[in-house]
């Protein structure tokens, strides 16, 4: 059997430390073997997690790469603007790395990070976790076996909850564009327009347009009298639907790996201190109508294919349920369902005489899980890549993660000039 893949964590915060536990559930796949966390209270916690030495743990990738090669491959969990420039360094050193989404803010690092790959004969392998959801992973293998016939048209709709929304792009780290370095449709929706790419196969993207806007959460829609933080000094405390104490203290686990963060990594997330937080200087208790956020809450993407098939995306913040909807119709056949519900419709033209269709539902039996269940399933699939396994049909490889993040950087630039048509050139 192969030895377990030596990995380094890059970035121990939420994302890496769930790939990460591979390495607990399966430790004939992943072994963690260093770490690379300026935030002194997470790598000391990280490394008596996982048992690694300290002589192997380091605040920086420019100290990690000073030490020879230790490890295989890095997992970097670290956040979207530093994606590229802490990645090149690791694939000069020797490592491949499973990198997460965006895993580049614009197409000069897309292809920078692209051409050093090459460049240093390294893996790269980019975090698009909804390809191993097994609810897009049936519908991949239905396209392949050519159940519904050549697609005409894909349609895609993520709904993001009031509550993600209101939480990661109104408050949170994914507000501001100019301070992240994403756009909400970078942020939240490159899963999107890479299912849409990749279920779609060989047929390359080659226009694109897209509208959209920041229709809610501006200063204008602010209640009459409204404070500046929820429970600081507003009337309405009690009654908004975005009331950072309805969402934040009535509901404490929800999001608490981002809201409280800091209190947890310091062992200080009482009750009082989170009231105090959000108070006084969380970002998670300023008001959603008056905050620093300049990210759209709607965007429609609208992708013409080199076959004449077409393609949509529509991304909804604010609804009331979160979830990922899909409809796919091709020349002999339908595919309809929702991600969080675990199943699919399969539709079949039967035109023999007394019927019209033929249905059929595929339960994934993965359901409730935002992710489908993916997340797992790719740090895996990135320990076998690496390895030198076949890759799984499922493969987010960089050269194969292109053409989604092209898609997204030009459906931004349309949106900014008023849907202008854009040309694809990968
Ligand atoms: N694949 C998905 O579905 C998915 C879901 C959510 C978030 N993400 C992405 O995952 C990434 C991480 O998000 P998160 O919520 O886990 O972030 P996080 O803030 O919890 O973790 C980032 C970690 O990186 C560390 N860090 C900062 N600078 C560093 C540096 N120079 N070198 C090494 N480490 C450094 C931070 O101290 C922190 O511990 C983001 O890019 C985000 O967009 C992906």
């Amino acid at each position: 059997m192969a030895e377990p893949l030596k990995t380094i964590i890059v970035g121990a915060g939420h994302r890496s430390l769930i790939y990460a536990s591979l390495a607990e559930i399966k430790p004939e796949k992943m072994q963690i073997t260093g770490l690379v966390e300026p935030n002194e209270l997470r790598r000391k916690a990280v490394c008596s997690r996982f048992g690694i030495p300290e002589e192997r743990c380091f605040e920086s990738v420019e100290e990690l790469i000073k030490v020879p090669k230790f490890a295989d491959a890095a997992i970097n969990g670290t956040m979207d603007s530093i994606h590229v420039s802490t990645t090149i360094p690791l694939l000069k050193a020797g490592y491949d790395v499973l990198l997460e989404k965006p895993f580049a803010v614009n197409e000069k690092e897309a292809r920078q990070l692209y051409d050093s790959a090459k460049k240093y004969g390294r893996k790269v392998m980019i975090c698009f976790v909804l390809r191993y959801a097994p609810f897009y992973r049936e519908i991949k293998e239905k396209i392949l076996a050519g159940e519904i016939g050549d697609i005409i048209n894909i349609q895609l709709s993520e709904f993001v909850s009031y509550h993600h929304m209101s939480t990661s792009h109104v408050r949170g780290k994914w507000r501001n564009s100019d301070q992240c370095g994403a756009s909400m449709l970078l942020a939240k929706c490159c899963h999107d327009l890479d299912i849409m790419m990749w279920l779609m196969g060989g047929d390359m993207p080659v226009s694109i347009s897209s509208f959209g806007c920041n229709k809610q959460f501006v200063k204008e829609n602010a209640p009459e009298n409204s404070g500046t933080r929820c429970m600081l000094d507003c009337p309405y405390v009690d009654s908004c639907l975005y009331s950072a104490k309805r969402l934040y203290i009535d509901h404490p686990d929800r999001w608490s790996f981002y809201v409280w963060a800091d209190l947890e990594d310091k062992g200080e997330a009482t009750l009082e201190n989170k009231i105090r937080a959000l108070k006084t200087d969380s970002p998670y208790g300023v008001c959603v109508y008056k905050n620093d956020n300049n990210v759209v809450d709607h965007q429609s993407v609208l992708v013409n294919f080199a076959s004449g098939a077409t393609g949509t995306h529509n991304m909804i913040g604010g609804a009331s349920r979160g979830c990922r909807r899909i409809h796919i119709t091709g020349t002999k056949g339908e595919i309809f369902g929702t991600c969080e519900d675990g199943e699919f419709t399969l539709l079949k033209i039967d035109p023999t005489p007394g019927n019209e269709y033929s249905s059929e539902i595929i339960d994934t039996e993965v359901k409730g899980d935002s992710h489908g269940g993916g997340d797992l399933l790719l740090a895996e699939d990135f320990a076998d890549y690496v390895s030198g396994a076949t890759p799984s049909v499922s493969c987010t490889s960089l050269e194969d993660s292109m053409k989604g993040h092209l898609a997204v950087f030009l459906a931004d630039e349309s949106r900014e000039n008023g849907g202008r048509v854009m040309e694809l050139k990968i």
